[in-house]
């Protein structure tokens, strides 16, 4: 279904600019609804995520959480509200005039450089070998030297310890070798926020462990910043500073992991819990 235009705000009706109060996250959520149709899928979200911060999102099936991150990865837009990045609109321009409009395509492939997305299904680009399939945007959507880019995803397959399949077509890899392909694919970029769906849901269990290592590893060693959806509560607990628990479009709490899985404060959290757990 199309989704609507968002209207022009007034400056003066948005949040104040993060920038502007001296306290910056990096990604900060204005009140921002999402529609389809009738379907009010997040209504009114509010929440900020700290450069550096890895957060998990959990919550029901259909709580809106893939929706956030689509919509942060701009392939979604908000019906409305504003999506703050870095202290500019993610979803909006400015206007001479100082209202804010919905962002052009233009703009909105500038602000999906500074973000990476990792999906369940992988969605590897099926006819390129895995060393193209790191440089493809690199070099076609930053325009990186080939060579440059070509040594970075050498270096990338190494960490995620895929330096042999360099030459392998995604077919011929298992579902997990596929999956950090995927995650060095995200990292070429060098994206400020890395989204994190599901990403091992769609892994055999045996391969589960050693995608969720590698993420560990990235998060503890590189700067990066996490959203990361996933069912995998030992993960979240390894990986993640703050757990936002969602229900109807809107956070129910959040918290340290330690908090929110042994101490929720919301019914509809130990509900939820307990059917995961
Ligand atoms: N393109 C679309 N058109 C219409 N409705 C949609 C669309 N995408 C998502 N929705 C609806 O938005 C709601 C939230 O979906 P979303 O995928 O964000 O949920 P989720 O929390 O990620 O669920 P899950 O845990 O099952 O992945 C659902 O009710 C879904 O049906
Ligand atoms: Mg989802």
């Amino acid at each position: 279904m199309a989704t609507e235009p968002a209207p022009l705000r007034k400056i003066a009706d948005a949040a104040p600019d993060p920038l502007a109060t001296g306290v910056e996250p990096l990604v900060r959520f204005d009140k921002v609804v999402k529609r389809y149709g009738d379907h009010v899928v997040l209504d009114e979200l509010d929440f900020t995520v700290r450069r550096g911060e890895h957060v998990t999102l959990i919550g029901p099936s259909g709580s809106g959480k893939t929706t956030i991150l689509r919509l942060l990865m701009t392939l979604e837009k908000v019906s409305d509200g504003v999506i703050w990045v870095d202290g500019s609109p993610l979803s909006h321009v400015r206007t001479p005039s100082g209202a804010l409009k919905p962002a052009g395509e233009k703009q909105l492939r500038e602000s999906r450089k500074k973000i990476g997305m990792v999906f369940q299904q992988f969605n590897l680009f099926p006819n390129m070998k895995v060393l193209q399939n790191i440089t493809e945007a690199p070099v076609n959507v930053l325009g990186m030297d080939k060579d440059e880019a070509e040594t970075r995803a050498r270096e990338l397959l190494d960490l995620v310890g895929l330096s042999g399949k360099i030459d392998a077509h995604p077919s011929q890899l298992s579902g997990g070798q596929q999956q950090r392909v995927a995650i060095a694919r995200a990292l070429a970029m060098r994206p400020e926020i890395l989204l994190l769906d599901e990403v091992t849901s769609a892994l055999d269990p045996e391969l589960v462990a050693g995608v969720l290592d590698l993420l560990c590893d990235i998060a503890r060693n590189t700067n990066i910043t996490m959203l990361c959806v996933t069912h995998e509560m030992n993960f979240a607990r390894d990986v993640s500073e703050k757990v936002l628990m969602f229900d109807a479009g809107r956070v129910v709490e959040s918290g340290s992991p330690e908090k929110i899985f042994t101490d929720p404060e919301h019914e509809r959290t130990r509900e939820f819990l307990n059917a995961v757990l």
